[in-house]
């Protein structure tokens, strides 16, 4: 044949490959989930999670050096509560000697270097399972619970939390975090905003993990619609931009790639994926039967979030993927 154009050329040699590839993954760009429990000692599973633990602080901390010692630099941590502590109002959540504060200033002392992504949200600490409060008749109050969201932002915050992460979809939370923060002083204090978060089916293990799955009703008037197209995603992201957020994220990853190649487009601030736990969850079952290569598929997924316009990943599958590139 007479051709011009030989892509083929480009792909014939290894070495031709690394030289045009564009997409490079990182130890740097994963950030750990991790889910902490009270006491000592204890590191229990999480059904549908395997790898994955629920672990007292010290315990903890030893995962952490794990992460830290194959290149991972940040960690987003979830208390896991017992369930004596949850009530209505979530309050234990701003508990300043409550388990997470704990959490955050081990980790702190034990691990200086290590950034913490703190979550802001209401369901680890509320006995109904929702992200908000919630009145008798099932309404999601939103100002009466961006109240409270500062209250638990400050307390973290003061526990020594790098990143204040709101979870929780109520509308103008980052403005008033940020408020809050910088009224304290901690204007160093940066606000990775959950803002473009779907109502997913993919959190099934994360609320089994935290069991705070909710216990009547939805996330739907809270969390995004998954058919709701580009407009919404945009708006939720404008707002968090003009209320001062750091980072922009897209919830779920797998199944919104687009909508994470459309923020990449649209905005300028560093934008993150959460690799859900349901995601995980599928790969893990699916390796585990031998339908798939776990490590490729893994790091191939892992690439396509940072090709659709990720700079960094939330993922569960961090620290394999960390030995992984590591190795080579
Ligand atoms: C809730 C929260 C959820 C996750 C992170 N924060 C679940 C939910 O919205 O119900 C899910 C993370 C995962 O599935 O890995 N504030």
């Amino acid at each position: 044949m007479n051709l011009i154009e030989r892509p083929r050329r480009l792909r014939r040699t290894a070495g031709l490959r690394a030289m045009v590839r564009e997409t490079f993954l990182q130890p740097s760009q994963l950030i750990y989930p991790m889910f902490v429990l009270e006491g000592e000692g204890r590191r229990e599973p999480i059904s549908a999670m395997p790898g994955i633990h629920r672990f007292s602080i010290d315990l903890a901390l030893e995962e952490g050096h794990r992460a830290s010692e194959l290149g991972i630099r940040a960690l987003a941590l979830f208390p896991a509560l017992e369930s004596e502590l949850k009530n209505p109002q979530g309050s234990e959540s701003w508990n300043d000697e409550g388990l997470f504060q704990r959490a955050i200033r081990a980790f702190k002392r034990e691990l200086p270097e290590m950034m913490l992504v703190t979550d802001v949200a209401l369901d680890p600490y509320s006995s109904e399972g929702h992200d908000g409060l919630v009145t008798d008749s099932g309404e999601i109050l939103n100002d009466e619970t961006v109240e409270l969201l500062v209250r638990m932002s400050l307390s973290q915050a003061r526990a020594g939390a790098d990143v204040i992460a709101p979870s929780d979809m109520m509308d103008g939370r980052v403005g008033a975090i940020r408020a809050a923060l910088d009224a304290e002083g901690f204007t160093q204090v940066a606000i990775m905003a959950y803002s473009t978060k779907y109502a997913s089916g993919y959190y099934g293990p994360f609320r089994t993990a935290l069991d705070s799955a909710p216990r009547r009703g939805d996330k739907a008037t809270y969390q995004m619609d998954p058919a709701g197209g580009y407009r919404e995603a945009l708006r939720e992201s404008r707002l968090d931009v003009e209320q001062g957020a750091d980072f922009l994220m897209v919830k779920p990853a797998l199944a919104y790639l687009d909508v994470l190649r459309m923020m990449r487009d649209s905005f300028d601030l560093p934008l993150v994926a959460y690799n859900v736990s349901g995601e995980y969850a599928m790969v893990k079952a699916a390796a585990s039967l031998g339908y798939i290569d776990e490590r490729r598929i893994v790091l191939e997924t892992l690439t396509g979030m940072r090709r659709a316009g990720a700079d960094a990943i939330l993922t569960y599958h961090a620290l394999d993927a960390a030995r992984w590139l590591r190795e080579g």
